[in-house]
């Protein structure tokens, strides 16, 4: 009988693309500013890149050996391995829920930015503040905008792998790119930017507790697109003659160089213009009009263009979160692709209005003490993910054939991996009792304790149902 060939990526550098397209989104450049600017600055951003370095690594090049070996997404891949597991890639696919839960929000604000950048919004600099919050709490608008952003993400992921997320990928990050690099320029460059570079190197440990880190771990997992089984997804469609640690090391530096790049383009301006470092989700939509602002009529169409490849840096994040939901109903359910997407995509289109409308009319409602938008961000990020990446190191490590994986980082000693025994003693002893003092320092520190113990309730029932899953 003839195997299925599984769909494959178009080349290398479409993988790359896809990978680090993944990677690189909100996470980036609207999160990873607010999040240093709450926490401190400096302190936060080196406790962030050690996370990155020590963990996010090694765990992503465990999530594309885990995907890449099994040739399956997730789920599929754990339950292949270990039946008593199934619950962790399940977990993922919750997590990809409900990321999706509050991320179309966003990406709508981003794209209502590039129509407000050409219609007027930059005319009054001093108003763009304002009208961001206006907006965001107004009814209708943004969640037209939310409607519209989740719709390109099932068009895109309807189309299928190489067809359309390869695609837009390719054209769409390198553009982004460019633009932070012109934008800082332009930020490091403003009378009193200096203060804004001492926030983001000099650091000032006596702001950190147990929730800095854990806010620091969340976001080095949301960033780099782990904890959740994406990676473990796009990796099972991966080429076997990839070199995989090399591919991990390309994106994760991809990934960090973006969020850096983001908190130069902002801070040094922010300083400049004499704001607040912690004003939180809205930094981007306003400090970033602000610096176009006052350029004059060029600026009108930079803030555009920014906002364009913010959508885009977005869109590929966001189809690789529907595409782990995708990939489990089409691999472990056997639905059609579009099937599977148009459902997904409806379940999405209610949280998603919920989530919008959290931020003004149903404001007043909360579940465990926080708003519908924040019930999803908090529990994905300072929860699931962190305890997704924990389970995938304990997989790896203790329940996975410890050759098995060397052959397959070397691509059957084909191609070399110098660091094997570091990269496999930091997996199996190093990053679980990380991620375990982390989280409970974290949980501990935190405001939302109820809401970390629901978290952790899920996931135990996930774990005792695992069988069945
Ligand atoms: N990494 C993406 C970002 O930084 C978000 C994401 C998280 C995507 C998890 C996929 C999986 O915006």
């Amino acid at each position: 009988m003839e195997k299925k060939q599984r769909e494959n990526w178009g080349s290398r550098i479409g993988f790359i693309m896809a990978a680090a397209g993944s990677a690189v989104g909100l996470g980036n450049i609207w999160r990873f500013p607010y999040l240093a600017g709450e926490n401190g600055g400096s302190a936060f951003i080196l406790i962030y890149l050690g996370f990155v370095l020590v963990i996010g690594l090694s765990i992503m090049i465990s999530e594309f050996a885990v995907g890449r070996r099994t040739e399956l997404a997730a789920v599929g891949a754990y339950k292949k391995i270990n039946k008593n597991w199934t619950f962790a890639g399940v977990l993922g696919v919750l997590s990809a829920f409900f990321i999706m839960g509050f991320y179309p929000v966003v990406g709508g604000w981003a794209l209502a930015y590039v129509l407000k950048s050409v219609t007027g919004l930059l005319a009054d600099a001093a108003a763009i503040g304002d009208t961001f919050g206006a907006f965001i709490t107004s009814s209708i608008e943004p969640v037209i905008w939310m409607l519209i952003f989740l719709a390109m993400n099932i068009v895109i992921v309807a189309k299928g792998i190489a067809g359309g997320i390869e695609k837009a990928g390719k054209v769409l990050m390198p553009t982004l790119f460019v633009l932070l690099i012109l934008i800082a320029a332009r930020s490091v460059t403003l009378p009193g930017a200096g203060a804004g570079l001492d926030f983001l190197f000099k650091p000032d440990f006596s702001v950190v507790t147990g929730a800095t880190f854990l806010a620091a771990l969340g976001q080095a997992f949301f960033s780099l697109s782990l904890g959740m089984g994406c990676m473990i997804t796009y990796g099972s469609y991966l080429n076997k003659s990839e070199n995989l640690p090399q591919n991990a090391l390309i994106v994760s530096v991809l990934d960090t160089g973006v969020a850096l790049l983001a908190g130069i383009a902002i801070f040094p301006a922010l300083f400049a213009f004499g704001m607040e470092p912690a004003v939180g989700a809205g930094l981007v939509f306003v400090v970033v009009p602000q610096i176009f602002a006052a350029m004059g009529g060029i600026g009108t169409l930079f803030s555009a263009i920014f906002f364009i490849a913010l959508t885009v840096a977005a869109l590929t994040s966001s189809v690789s979160l529907l595409e782990v939901v995708v990939a489990y109903l089409i691999d472990q359910r056997g639905w059609e692709r579009k099937k599977s997407v148009y459902t997904a995509g409806g379940i999405m289109t209610v949280t998603g209005i919920l989530s919008s409308l959290s931020m003004g009319l149903m404001s007043g409602f909360t579940i465990l003490g926080v708003g519908i938008f924040d019930f999803f961000d908090i529990l994905t990020d300072k929860i699931f993910l962190a305890i997704g990446g924990l389970l995938l190191a304990v997989f790896v490590g203790w329940f996975m054939d410890k050759q098995e994986l060397e052959d397959e980082l070397t691509n059957g000693g084909t191609i070399k991996f110098g660091l094997f025994n570091i990269w496999y003693n930091l997996v199996k002893y190093v990053i679980p009792v990380a991620i375990a003092i982390v989280a409970f320092a974290g949980i501990t520190s935190i405001a939302q304790k109820p809401l970390m113990f629901f978290g952790l309730g899920i996931i135990a029932v996930l774990a005792i149902f695992s069988k069945k899953l």
